[in-house]
């Protein structure tokens, strides 16, 4: 297989997991390059769920080397939870996992820091995983950050004495929040040291030395396009750059080190938390078109977040969203999953372009309040009453579902190479 950027080209939890689960058996290092553990995706071992939220799904395979990015973030505790939940199902994840000493950890007050801001913004707040992913990359950016690396330097204490200084005066003065225990923050420390920096390693020289070696990498993305916090819908979006970008800047590789770039989307379209949406249907709080479709999509699809729990926000596909988010990936290819969901319905949606200010615009505003005020213009397809759950091939599916995905292409300029019909690996057709 070519080395291949796998990302989310929505708002997240278009089923990354599943596309990257299938993928990983076909190459020789899986490497996650973003994010932390606001990401999850659930992996079934034997007859066990289990969910993951730094580990790429690869460490399953015998031969698949996983690495964590510099550009990730990580929980140690939680961390190490997940590499405890993998040990006792057999996993031997210490041989198959490597993280860049590089990486900035999330300490108990970036989960602190991130929990009092949005109890202060009250019904502005962002909804975010509440996990102290933007506060940990505040750090980064601010240059105070804690890394793996930092661990074993001479000046840890006296740095993080100063941040706890900072956080809190934030917490206390200014959140009317408790402040945060520095035995909070050495049991996280004193963890790290022990059973994450045994990993650390230089990740670029390792995929510098793999790819040269004529292995393949798959690069695995967390959240969506929508979420990304230069192309996204900011300021709703999270705190990294999720776009096939971020790869080279969060894993250390360089253009050339990339053939193709996957985009992963649903046949319809999710969000959690808020922010605009415009071809949302349905929410926690009811509101529902005339078909009762975005209700059918968030029942069929199971639509609740992997990480969180909540519920997530369903719509039509938006052609326009996901046009602007081929164009910044410079996407080759279309993974589209759960088509499924959308059997039964009578007809189905597209938006091809939104109306503001009695125009016809064909691209995503950059402002928030521009996006919330458009009206998707939609074009109607016939549905399908036939079940396309569990097709392997694109003649097993109904004419007008075939015919969706080549208005999709057409409509997006970009052709759909892979598109899932379940949840099983076995679930899927490849163009
Ligand atoms: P944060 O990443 O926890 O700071 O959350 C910021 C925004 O990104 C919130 O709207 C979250 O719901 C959303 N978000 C973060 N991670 C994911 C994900 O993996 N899937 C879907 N939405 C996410």
């Amino acid at each position: 297989m070519k080395n291949t950027i796998a990302i989310g080209i929505q708002w997240g939890d278009e089923g990354k997991g599943k596309i990257v689960d299938l993928l990983a058996p076909d190459v020789d290092v899986v490497a996650r390059f973003q994010g932390g553990p606001n990401a999850g995706h659930t992996l079934v071992i034997g007859d066990q769920k289990t969910v993951l939220n730094h580990i790429p799904s690869g460490i399953l395979h015998d031969n698949t080397l996983c690495l964590i990015g510099n550009g990730t973030v990580v929980d140690p505790f939680r961390l190490v939870e997940e590499m405890d939940m993998l040990l006792a199902a057999g996993i031997p994840v210490s041989e198959r996992l490597k993280i860049s000493e590089r990486c900035q950890l999330i300490l108990p007050y970036h989960r602190a820091l991130d929990a009092a801001r949005e109890v202060a913004k009250g019904k502005n707040k962002i909804g975010t995983t509440g996990k102290g992913i933007g506060p940990c990359y505040e750090d980064k950016t601010a240059r105070r950050g804690i890394r793996l690396v930092d661990l074993v330097s001479d000046d840890l204490d006296a740095r993080i004495d100063a941040n706890l200084e900072y956080v809190n005066f934030m917490m206390t003065s200014y959140l009317n929040a408790a402040p945060v225990e520095r035995a909070d923050v050495e049991r996280a420390l004193d963890l790290a040291r022990e059973r994450l920096l045994p990993l650390a390693a230089d990740v670029p020289l390792i995929l510098q030395r793999r790819i040269k070696a004529g292995d393949s990498v798959l690069y695995e993305g967390a959240q969506g396009s929508m979420l990304d916090v230069d192309h996204g819908t900011y300021p709703f979006v999270t705190s990294s750059n999720t776009v096939a970008g971020a790869a080279l800047a969060g894993l250390g590789v360089g253009p050339k080190q990339v053939d193709e770039v996957l985009g992963i989307c649903k046949a319809y379209t999710t969000r959690v938390g808020a922010g605009p949406f415009p071809t949302e249907l349905y929410n926690a709080e009811g509101m529902c078109d005339a078909e009762q479709a975005g209700k059918h999509m968030a029942e069929k699809g199971h639509e609740f977040g992997s990480t969180t729990g909540r519920p997530r926000r369903t719509g039509w596909f938006d052609a326009v969203v996901v046009q602007h988010a081929v164009r910044i990936n410079g996407v080759t290819g279309l993974a589209i999953t759960k088509l499924d969901v959308l059997d039964g319905l009578a007809e189905v949606k597209l938006c091809v372009a939104y109306e503001l200010d009695g125009e016809r615009i064909e691209s995503v505003p950059a402002c928030c309040k521009r996006l919330e005020a458009v009206t998707p213009v939609y074009e109607t397809l016939p549905g399908w009453n036939e079940s396309t759950f569990g097709a392997t091939a694109l003649d097993q599916l109904p004419a007008n579902a075939q015919a969706l995905l080549r208005r999709i292409e057409e409509v997006c300029d970009c052709p759909v190479t892979m598109l899932s019909t379940g949840p099983d690996r076995k679930h899927i057709i490849h163009l």
